[in-house]
């Protein structure tokens, strides 16, 4: 079970001060929990884990093998919250090598949709030549341009490839019940497809087929993920206490230290396999919380890697930060550090501990010196890179940061300030029905 320390704030902010956040967090998860809320629309995931059934779960599974059986490569088109939580999952279960062995148990994973680079969309057509591969569409809206452009190119290729028999077997689109493009589509080709309910929004949306489908294909146990997620969902329940529950006191804690000052959360990791984490992490808080000129900016580092980069920043930069920690408590594989006759590099004193020995103490000591340095730290243990670990931090994160947004006093749910750079985008790319717009941005420029 996922775990939070918050002790290491407590040089920073008094423990009785972030107490006294309880009445308004209490207020925060009754508002949740009885949709009473801003963006009570979009509640949908809070109790989406227990809510999954067999039948569902067991159809997505389904779907995955048949990709899984047809396919080398598999290409998950989307952005946002319609991306990052299946690569996030993904690559903090895979192996990190194995993509590039040639004996493969499952389809390599690979994603589009979320740029509009003309080379890595040339690149990853080429790379596709090839290859037996197949494609998800996801997108809530069915319109974003970014998937859309993406789709329009693999949908095509794969017909090219593969014959429209095949493609027709190997492309699945994640979408709104009846409306947008990808609808349109789907039904028109006869697609397989998923529905993502209307009252969970993309960064809350991983639990949905828009992540469990790519994770199942990865080869990656989605009823475990769900089961993480479930635990959570009760460890962090309305009953349960303040002092006991970690989202509530994660989301109180994180307002004291913002209310004094500390405007920038990092969050940090020992491992690269979740960096991907860190991304989904972002974006589930940058949307959900800056807004109306308020927010903690979330940040986000891998250490040892940034400790060379961004480390003197956070130890002696302007002192508005503080920073979160999710450390993996047990890792799969065990290696030592050889010992060396010569002993060249001076290592010899590690010789005989375990690599992730030395990795804790890399944690320890960095905590102690951003502590020193003036930077709080909360630290989030989780057991292991497992389904269950991950399915419980993904939960433990949606429900925090819907507690957090409530008691910023935002609508954690909406994402209104996304919409100004697509508006300009139409306009300059002559979109029909953007013909006053056009006119307005030129004058602009
Ligand atoms: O969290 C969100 O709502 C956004 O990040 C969306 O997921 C993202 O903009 C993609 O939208 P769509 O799924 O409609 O293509």
């Amino acid at each position: 079970m996922i775990s939070l320390s918050i002790e290491k704030c407590l040089g920073f902010a008094s423990k009785e001060a972030i107490y006294a956040w309880e009445p308004k967090v209490k207020a925060a998860q009754e508002a949740l929990e009885n949709g009473t809320c801003k963006g009570n629309d979009y509640l949908g995931w809070l109790h989406l884990p227990s809510s999954l059934t067999k039948e569902h779960l067991d159809d997505i599974k389904a779907t995955a093998q048949v990709l899984r059986e047809n396919c080398e490569v598999v290409i998950v088109a989307g952005i946002g919250g319609s991306y990052l939580g299946a690569r996030a999952v993904i690559e903090a279960l895979s192996n990190s090598f194995t993509w590039l062995q040639d004996k493969k148990t499952a389809p390599v994973i690979i994603y589009a949709g979320h740029n509009i680079s003309e080379d890595y969309l040339f690149e990853l057509t080429e790379f596709l030549k090839d290859k037996k591969f197949g494609v998800i569409n996801i997108s809530k809206s069915g319109t974003t341009t970014e998937t859309a452009l993406a789709f329009r190119l693999l949908k095509k290729q794969c017909e090219d490839q593969r014959g429209k028999e095949m493609a027709k077997k190997v492309i699945v689109a994640v979408t709104d019940e009846k409306k947008g493009a990808a609808r349109i589509t789907a039904d028109k080709e006869g697609y397989k497809s998923y529905i993502i309910p209307d009252n969970v929004g993309g960064r809350f949306s991983v639990l949905t087929p828009v992540g469990l489908l790519p994770i199942a294909i990865a080869g990656f146990d989605i009823d475990k993920l769900v089961g993480g997620a479930v635990e959570m969902e009760k460890a962090c329940g309305l009953n349960v206490p303040f002092a006991e529950n970690p989202a509530a006191l994660y989301a109180a804690t994180r307002n004291e230290l913002y209310k004094d000052g500390k405007k920038i959360e990092i969050l940090v990791n020992f491992n690269p396999k979740l960096h991907y984490v860190n991304e989904w992490w972002k974006q589930l808080y940058g949307e959900s919380e800056g807004k109306e000129h308020k927010g903690i900016f979330p940040a986000a580092v891998d250490f040892s890697t940034d400790l060379h980069s961004m480390g003197q920043w956070i130890q002696e930069g302007e002192r508005t930060i503080f920073e979160t920690v999710i450390s993996v408590d047990k890792v799969d594989h065990k290696l030592e550090v050889p010992s060396d006759e010569d002993n060249l590099d001076g290592l010899n004193y590690l010789a005989g501990k375990r690599i992730d020995e030395v990795n804790k103490m890399a944690e320890l000591g960095t905590q102690l010196a951003h502590v020193d340095g003036g930077v709080p730290n909360m630290r989030i243990v989780i057991p292991s890179l497992s389904e269950n670990s991950i399915g419980g931090l993904l939960y433990f994160f949606e429900l925090a940061c819907g507690i957090s947004g409530l008691l910023l006093e935002v609508n954690p749910f909406n994402q209104p300030g996304v919409e100004a750079y697509k508006a300009n985008m139409f306009a300059l790319l002559n979109k029909p029905g953007y013909e006053e717009a056009s006119k307005a941005i030129q004058a602009r420029i």
